[in-house]
């Protein structure tokens, strides 16, 4: 039995991938140039070197600055199939991905150019690797809900081309509550729902998160250890947390991979899955998530991984028929391996 053979072969769901954090150094040096944008770092290694994070505020004040770079609708298709081609590669055979539309607009991008090429890249990557990819816009919860209501009416034309909406940026003092109104405004159109809560926030945003915003996933989640009762009602509910262990440690939510509670959490019941968040910027894609978490984690085990990955299909917004022929090809590799 080759455990990290299985979590690197084994077909699963990415479901919590920002897209503007799969911007390699490499290719924000090269979209710099094309664009003429100025940037503050001598060098692709200088860049690399100044990701030394030491919580959410200080990865998000590079990471704004790096998503300076786009500014085309070029730019935008060329992040997104790097992205899709790397997922492939880790056998993502269906991801739904974040964007932050905010990052841009307020750069005096137009959200078409943002939407088309993100959309581009999907259809290629369904085309050409057979890889299932979906949008999902976010606000960022350090902005008003008055602007969370612009950017999603401005999204509106192109409605058939994200399947939800989420929160995400500074959690700290952004409750979910703030973003009631538009949240429940896309409820309305049809549109999925999901929330980062329980990252660095308490165990109160996460159920504000269900109560308020009436979310189908939570995004990170981790913190609801911390209310027994919470977790007795997450997995009761089998709400879904996307968890994203490399991305827990960069930020410091757990000061050591070896302290992380996946394995707490999937013995809770819990919906648990894992991602990788900002897989540029936190080093490593999905496969690099589960091989080193295995590795600090002993206690996990092979039906671990494997639940895991049925985890990911079930919390998707796929079809139930997808559903059940990703599940089987699942089954297929974990029996042969
Ligand atoms: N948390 C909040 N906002 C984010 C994150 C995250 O992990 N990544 C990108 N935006
Ligand atoms: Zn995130």
């Amino acid at each position: 039995m080759d455990l990290p053979q299985l979590l690197r072969t084994m077909p699963k769901a990415e479901l919590h991938i920002h897209i503007e954090g799969s911007l390699e150094p490499e290719l924000i040096f090269r979209l710099a140039a094309r664009n003429g944008v100025a940037l503050p770092y001598p060098s692709v290694e200088a860049l690399r070197a100044a990701y030394a994070f030491s919580d959410l505020q200080s990865f998000l004040d590079i990471y704004y600055a790096g998503a300076g770079v786009l500014l085309k609708e070029a730019d935008f298709f060329e992040m997104a199939w790097a992205y899709l081609e790397r997922a492939a590669a880790d056998n993502v055979v269906h991801a739904e991905i974040f964007f932050d539309p905010q990052t841009h607009t307020e750069r005096g991008v137009p959200v078409e150019a943002v939407i088309l090429g993100l959309h581009h890249a999907c259809q290629r990557a369904h085309a050409e690797l057979g890889v299932s990819a979906k949008l999902i816009l976010c606000f960022l919860r350090h902005l008003s809900e008055e602007a969370a209501l612009e950017v999603l009416e401005q999204a509106l034309p192109w409605r058939e081309y994200f399947i939800g909406v989420g929160l995400d940026s500074s959690e700290r003092g952004h409750p979910p509550e703030k973003f009631a109104r538009v949240f429940a405004r896309a409820r309305e159109l049809g549109l999925h729902v999901v929330a980062h809560a329980g990252e660095e926030g308490p165990p109160a945003y996460i159920e504000s998160a269900l109560d308020v915003l009436k979310v189908e996933r939570i995004d990170h989640g981790v913190r609801c250890v911390e209310s027994p009762a919470l977790v007795a009602r997450l997995a009761a509910s089998r709400m879904p947390l996307t968890v994203c262990p490399l991305s827990n440690l960069k930020l410091r939510v757990f000061p050591k991979l070896e302290q992380h509670n996946l394995k707490v959490l999937l013995d809770a019941g819990l919906c648990a899955t894992v991602n990788s968040d900002d897989p540029a910027y936190f080093g490593g894609y999905l496969n690099d998530n589960f091989v080193q978490t295995f590795a600090a984690l002993p206690a996990l085990t092979r039906a671990d991984a494997y639940q895991l990955a049925k985890n990911s299909f079930e919390a998707s917004f796929a079809s139930a028929a997808e559903k059940a022929d990703w599940t089987a090809r699942l089954d297929a590799v974990y029996a042969a391996t």
